[in-house]
């Protein structure tokens, strides 16, 4: 077994071939402070055929065994099980779940509102409709039709890029990756967004991660438009700053949000002399090359 700045090689000599079975380590302290990877794989001569990762963030502080430890014993379980059965070793085995290979649009709209003819929505379709005008593909996800769970804050996919939570979130994952343009249509609820977008934007931490990990940067621009029932500008003062910080986090570069209020009845956006033009052509500007001064 060889060693070397903390990292370890073992070479497995049986009836199925060679494989090596390594521990490496990487330094992700630009991404989160202090955090640690340790990545396990196994090799059947110089293929791949199993990885395992596990970084410092997953274990909690009254864990038995440090992140570390963990690694290394997993490390030990792996070149014990390789060489009783290398047979199970031969081929890849995949243990991600890969985002789809389609879907892929310019522009990525989120409709946060549940009602389906509110306000939102008809902004929502606005903006789809300006954008089928200028020759763009769109995907609109209505996020209270999906199943999109809460972030568990398990940090794993800071390991591979993937998230282990099994819901419709891939689809949204893959359409940002690839989207030049994101618009967030929603409602004010109690001074910030409903729930199931608050759970999308948390789960975002996925498409940060890949950023980081994989190197899968978002060039996009992004516009907020939100109702709040209310008058004035306090009922916005939290929701701009929240879905700012989400554009921004994942190098999303917003232009300025487009606040309505003084709304409460589905659809009365519609009546609201001005809003539709305003809209269309906030939409419109994101297309637009800017002074990037
Ligand atoms: C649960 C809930 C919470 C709300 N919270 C606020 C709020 O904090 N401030 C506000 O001005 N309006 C609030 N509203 C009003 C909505 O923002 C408003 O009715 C909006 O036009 C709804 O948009 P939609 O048609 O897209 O659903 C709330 C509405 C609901 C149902």
């Amino acid at each position: 077994m060889g060693e070397s700045a903390r990292e370890l090689t073992e070479i497995i000599e049986t009836p199925e071939g060679t494989f090596t079975v390594k521990l490496t380590l990487d330094d992700l302290g630009s991404i989160y402070p202090g955090m640690i990877r340790y990545t396990i794989e196994v090799l059947h001569g110089t293929t791949t055929v199993y990885t395992y990762a596990i970084n410092s963030y997953e274990a909690p502080p009254i864990s038995l065994f440090d992140t570390r430890k963990a690694a290394e014993i997993v490390f030990a379980r792996l070149v014990h099980d390789v060489a009783s059965r290398p047979e199970a070793y031969v081929r890849p085995r995949l243990f991600t779940r890969p985002l789809p290979g389609t879907g892929a649009a310019d522009v990525v709209i989120l409709q946060g509102s549940p009602r389906r003819f509110g306000n939102s929505a008809k902004v929502a379709s606005w903006c789809y409709d300006e954008a089928t005008r200028m020759g763009l593909t769109s995907r609109a996800f209505y996020l209270h039709e999906m199943d999109i769970r809460p972030c568990i804050g398990c940090y794993v996919c800071y390991n591979h890029g993937y998230c282990p939570v099994d819901d419709d979130m891939p689809a949204i994952i893959r359409a940002l990756e690839t989207a030049s343009v994101l618009v967030v249509c929603t409602p004010v609820y109690t001074g910030t967004v409903p729930a199931p977008l608050k759970a999308l934007m948390d789960r975002c931490q996925w498409l940060h991660a890949r950023e980081k990990i994989l190197g899968k940067e978002v060039h996009a621009r992004g516009l907020l438009v939100t109702v709040a029932g209310r008058r004035g500008a306090e009922p916005f003062v939290c929701v701009t700053r929240v879905v700012d910080m989400f554009m921004k986090n994942l190098g999303i570069r917003p232009a300025a949000p487009v606040l309505i209020g003084d709304l409460d009845r589905a659809g009365d956006v519609g009546v609201i002399a001005g809003a539709e033009d305003d809209i269309r052509a906030a939409f419109r500007a994101l297309l637009t090359p800017r002074d990037e001064g």
